[in-house]
């Protein structure tokens, strides 16, 4: 068997780029990741927007731990692993809610929306020795917990370098989400749950992956050329994907160290959903900021955010099971204090593309589905796919990077057609420097 760190075959003076089946098929190779970047590095678990109020609370997974992610009755966040200091039970089973108390299922010990131990059931009967007194009986905070802007991340390991350190440059791209609104954006209610039979990669690969868009969503191009033919309504969803691969377009692609990544594609701006509030716009971030947000944008934060930025912004969260299991959850992101037409408008757009029930999603799972049986037998070692636009990728900045004012590792840019690839050798830089 190989190597870990020879699934990955980095040869840039070369040309060469390759990345080995295994990566995508080894429960070993899986076992190793969650250990690696899931349970030893940070990891995003929520938007801010998700407990507004004191006592809210969402659960989510790091890795395979159960945790709780709570807003406390003076408003202060935590992160705490959902997991009874008693016997290890799980404390709290709601995805969602809000709480003063959790009460532990089994034995009845009780934690305030702080994490802090408030009742242990018949303690003074219990004939407790004093030792047991010296104990903290709270629920255990996760070891790291920050937020930027809202997006809130963790980790279950202290040994990690600080969450601005880790995002880096993203803060930037983030921001370009963000300042689409003075006061800045919030999940719509109502989440989205979906499951493919596939490895999780699959998925980080595929939201900055624009080769495929044409080939694996020919009836969703269909049908946006029907719709440009008919009348329209009012608030039928913007045909702003339809141009996407048309040479005139552009596209382009950054990668940034801890593996995060994103491509961005030039539409016509007239489409998109910011365009009549430009002037406004220019002048509150600036005409090069203004140019980039009416672009599409699909951001990879590693391990498992990503945040798709074209008609409706999108925030999909990658929760691993197995080697060839991942459950995504998704939500919509919109600017606080839209209009309720706007507001129509952006969900009917977001409902178009995204999701199971969405015109693109279910295309995208069914070929990840494909990808992990056609890899199946260990017939055939490498990939082919991480090639395109190697003559094109230059080290560093490009004139685009330059002004948006960030310092990728890796920039290229070209036609929509050229499709780059090398956009996925951050992710796979970061990987292999992390598995080793
Ligand atoms: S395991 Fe929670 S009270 Fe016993
Ligand atoms: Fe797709």
């Amino acid at each position: 068997m190989r190597h870990v760190l020879d699934l990955i075959d980095d040869r840039p003076d070369e040309g060469v780029f390759r990345v080995h089946r295994d990566v995508f098929r080894d429960p070993a190779i899986f076992e190793l990741e969650m250990a690696r970047f899931f349970e030893r590095g940070w990891v995003f678990v929520g938007h801010e927007s998700q407990i507004p109020l004191p006592h809210d609370f969402i659960t989510v997974r790091i890795g395979r731990s159960p945790v709780i992610i709570s807003r406390d009755g003076q408003g202060q966040l935590h992160a705490l692993n959902n997991s009874c200091r008693h016997k290890g039970s799980v404390v709290c089973h709601h995805t969602s809610g809000n709480r003063r108390a959790h009460l532990c299922p089994y034995h009845g010990w009780s934690y305030g929306s702080d994490g802090r131990n408030i009742l242990i059931k018949d303690k003074a009967e219990g004939d407790y020795a004093s030792a047991f007194d010296q104990d903290n009986h709270d629920l255990q905070a996760v070891a790291e917990f920050a937020q930027y802007r809202g997006f809130m991340f963790a980790s279950l390991s202290s040994d990690v370098p600080p969450l601005h350190a880790h995002l880096g440059d993203v803060r930037t791209l983030i921001d370009l989400a963000v300042d689409q609104a003075p006061e800045g954006l919030e999940l719509v209610p109502g989440v989205v749950h979906y499951r493919f039979e596939a490895n999780w990669k699959m998925q980080l690969e595929n939201t900055i992956d624009a080769y495929h868009f044409a080939s694996t969503h020919p009836s969703y191009l269909r049908l946006q050329e029907r719709r440009a033919s008919m009348p329209q309504r009012a608030d039928a969803p913007q045909t702003i994907w339809q141009s996407a691969n048309k040479p005139q377009e552009m596209m382009g692609a950054f990668g940034f160290p801890q593996g995060h990544a994103m491509v961005w594609t030039t539409t016509p701006v007239e489409n998109h959903p910011l365009y009549p509030q430009r002037d406004a716009l220019q002048s509150r971030v600036g005409p090069v900021r203004t140019q980039w947000m009416m672009r599409t944008r699909q951001l990879n934060v590693f391990p498992n955010l990503q945040i798709a930025s074209s008609a409706a912004i999108q925030m999909r969260v990658i929760q691993p099971v197995s080697v060839d299991r991942t459950e995504i959850t998704s939500y919509c992101l919109a600017p606080v204090g839209e209009s309720a037409p706007q507001r129509r408008q952006r969900l009917r757009q977001y409902e178009d593309f995204f999701n199971p029930s969405g015109l693109a999603t279910p295309d995208d799972t069914v070929i990840f589905e494909d990808c992990q049986r056609g890899m199946a037998s260990g017939a055939i070692e490498w990939q082919q796919g991480h090639a395109r636009g190697m003559q094109r990728r230059i080290f560093g900045p490009d004139e685009h990077a330059q002004e948006l004012g960030i310092q990728p590792l890796t920039s290229v840019s070209g036609t929509f057609e050229m499709s780059d690839e090398t956009v996925f050798h951050a992710l796979y830089r970061h990987w292999r420097g992390g598995m080793a």
